[in-house]
Order: C-alpha cells, then sequence, then structure tokens
C-alpha cells in the first residue's frame, strides 16, 4: 500500500490506472479552463494566522450539514460516471463515506443506481437531480429516491446547458466507452481497472438507461444533456420540482448574490455556492471569491455551503472560516476512488480530516464551531473589486 499524505498522491495514482476518456472526464473544465484553475488558485491566495500558546487540546472538527450529524463539514459532492472510475464506484464511495461518517451525494449520471447504493448501505444518503423536461421521469426519480430512504435532494441548477469540456469530445466519452482503436488501446495499459471491471455488470447509466424515455443515445453524456434537460428552467419550476420532493433541498450552483435570494425565497435548506467545479460557464469567478457576499446576503438564512477547488483541510478550513457552514468535495475523492477504490476514499478522507484538524488547531481553534473570519488574511478586494 503506497504511502499517502496528501489528495496530489491520489491523483497520481489515479491518472496511471484509470482510462484517460475518465480522468479527462474528471480533470476538465469547460473551454480555456480558466475558471477551473481559479477555483484552486484562489484558494492558495487566502492565508491562514498563525496563533500560538493556546489550548489545543481536546479537538472537535464535528458538525452539522442540514440536521445531519458530520465527523467533519465535508460531504462527497455527486459526480457523474463514477462507476467508471472504479468498477461499482459508488458502491464503494458510499460505503466509505458512511464508515467515516459524511454524506455521500449520489449523481443522477452515476453508473450503480439509487437502488444498488440503497442495497449496500444502512444510512440515508442524498440524491442528485439535474432540472429537466420530462415530469414523469422526475416523478419516478423522486419515488425512487424515496423508497431509498434518501434524505435530501440536491438539486444542480447550473446546468440547464452543458458547458463545453474540450476532451470530452475528443476523447468520444461515453458509458461503457465505445470500443475503438485509441480507446482500446489505452485501456489495455489499465490492467486491475479492466480487470474490475469484467466483473462487474453496472458499466450504463444505472439511473437513466431502462427509465428514461426517448433518448436517442443513453451512454452519452452530452446527447442526454442536450436532448432531456429543460433550457427554460426559472424559479417557478425548481420550486415545482422542490414540492414534487416534498423533502429536504439543496440547491446546487450558485454564484450570485441575486440568485441566492431567490433560492432563500423558495425556501431552499441549503445552497451550495458553486461553479460547477468550473465545468459550466468558463470565465466566471471561483467560488471561494464569491462566498463571503453570499454568506452576508443569506448566511442567516439559509446554509451556505462551497463546492469547487476544495483540495485539503486547509481549503475546507479556509471555506469555513469565510462563512461555509459545510463544504462538497468532488475531484478530491474521485482521485481516491481511481487511485485505491474504497480504500481510497477512506484515504482522501482522512488526509482531510487530519489537515482540517491539525490547521486549525495552529491556528488557536478547537472546535469548528468556533472559527470564524479572525483565523484567515484574504487579500484586499478579493471578493469585491469587480465593475
Ligand atoms: C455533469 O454534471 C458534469 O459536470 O459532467
Amino acid at each position: 500500500m503506497p504511502i499517502i499524505t496528501e489528495i496530489a498522491d491520489l491523483k497520481r495514482i489515479y491518472k496511471r490506472r484509470v482510462p484517460k476518456m475518465f480522468y479527462d472526464y474528471a480533470e476538465s473544465g469547460s473551454w480555456s479552463e480558466q475558471t477551473f484553475r481559479e477555483n484552486t488558485s484562489d484558494f492558495d491566495k487566502i492565508r491562514l494566522r498563525q496563533r500560538i500558546a493556546k489550548d489545543m487540546d481536546n479537538r472537535s472538527i464535528k458538525s452539522q450539514m442540514i440536521g445531519e450529524d458530520v465527523s467533519m463539514p465535508v460531504a462527497l459532492a455527486p459526480v457523474g460516471l463514477t462507476g467508471m472510475q472504479s468498477a461499482d464506484g459508488e458502491i464503494k464511495a458510499a460505503k466509505a463515506a458512511e464508515k467515516f461518517g459524511v454524506p455521500f451525494c449520489l449523481s443522477t449520471m452515476s453508473i450503480c443506481s439509487i437502488e444498488d447504493v440503497a442495497a449496500h448501505t444502512t444510512k440515508p444518503f442524498w440524491f442528485q437531480v439535474y432540472t429537466l423536461k420530462d415530469d414523469d421521469f422526475m416523478g419516478r426519480l423522486f419515488e425512487r429516491a424515496r423508497a431509498a430512504n434518501v434524505s435530501a435532494m440536491v438539486i444542480t441548477v447550473d446546468l440547464q446547458v452543458l458547458g463545453q469540456r474540450h476532451k470530452d469530445l475528443k476523447n468520444g466519452l461515453s458509458a461503457p466507452p465505445k470500443l475503438t482503436i485509441k480507446s482500446v488501446a489505452n485501456m489495455m495499459t489499465k490492467v486491475t481497472w479492466g480487470l474490475e471491471m469484467l466483473q462487474t455488470k453496472r458499466r450504463f447509466f444505472g439511473n437513466i438507461v431502462g427509465h428514461a424515455k426517448g433518448v436517442s443515445d443513453p451512454s452519452s453524456l452530452s446527447s442526454w444533456t442536450a436532448e432531456a434537460f429543460d433550457p427554460s428552467l426559472d424559479w417557478d419550476r425548481i420550486k415545482t420540482l422542490m414540492e414534487m420532493w416534498g423533502g429536504k433541498v439543496i440547491l446546487k450552483g450558485i454564484l450570485d448574490v441575486e440568485d441566492a435570494k431567490k433560492a432563500v425565497e423558495v425556501g431552499a435548506d441549503a445552497i451550495v455556492v458553486s461553479n460547477h467545479g468550473g465545468r459550466q460557464l468558463d470565465g466566471a469567478l471561483s467560488s471561494i471569491r464569491m462566498l463571503e457576499d453570499i454568506v452576508k446576503e443569506v448566511g442567516d438564512k439559509t446554509e451556505v455551503w462551497l463546492d469547487s477547488g476544495i483540495r485539503s483541510g486547509q481549503d475546507v478550513l479556509k471555506a469555513v472560516a469565510m462563512g461555509a457552514k459545510g463544504v462538497m468535495i468532488g475531484r478530491a475523492w474521485v482521485y481516491g476512488l481511481g487511485a485505491m477504490g474504497e480504500k481510497g476514499v477512506t484515504s482522501a478522507l482522512e488526509v482531510i480530516h487530519k489537515e482540517l484538524d491539525v490547521s486549525m488547531a495552529l491556528c488557536g481553534k478547537r472546535d469548528i464551531q468556533d472559527v470564524d473570519r479572525d483565523i484567515v488574511l484574504v487579500p484586499k478586494g478579493f471578493s469585491g473589486d469587480w465593475a
């Protein structure tokens, strides 16, 4: 077992073990990837304030997200195709999250279905949906989620149309992968991945294939989004979908104060300040730059979380210090999954947990609940010098 000390170690192994098509899918932003890059480089601009001679004994980073106890304020974000990163990947990740005491959110674009994940876990998980045109399909998804004991619905609100990721087009991304000379030649070099994949039947979009009607190529993310997603989405439709679900709702993909106010108006239990990991609007500001303005406006009315750019416990600490009640990680757990399956997801969580705990201590805090703006040094104009 390799010694893993940071998320970058998992990423290196992941890159070696998983076919290029799926590595590229996770590791892409849209168009020039400016927003994708700035999501992480903007975290690097924020510094932590070192304090000494403070009692650092008996520390706690336990918290709550939408009333659920969490061992740290970190949830596994919904990520599509993770059953292609490692055979039965969503089941492996859900099990790792459950054992670690953090929420797992299953993507609609997963390979393992809602029922598969429910059958392999014991605690409720979260489910993510897009805003689709087909009410029947949405209704059935909600029905299936209820039957699987899903405790909250994450509605992705920043993907009415798909931002273009060049590599996915060039690689001919699909699940299962289409067998071309190029893809087969690459897959043949990924022996463990291939052997595990041959042993599972779960190689299709498990929530879609056999459930959604009128999809011309159900193996392709881009044709499904073009055909099924609702480009005319508005707040009334979001409200309708929230009512159709009827339980707790997290609106993911808010990057503007005005949209955050609307999300509060429609009654979101939490919002995720997010630019979809830089995969949608290239040129948008990083999530961490937008966080404080949004927290200032709605932080006392709903839970404000953040995703996009979190690769370490220090990043989690910075986001919490700037007002996030919690964060979602996406790529960080996918690197772990692709590198070492369930063990790799656990390893990613362990790395982040330790970094968060020790960094918090070195900032002079013993409890994550006491972490505030005082412990970060943020460059002047970080959030606001844009006209
Ligand atoms: C889907 O949500 C994606 O970003 O690929």
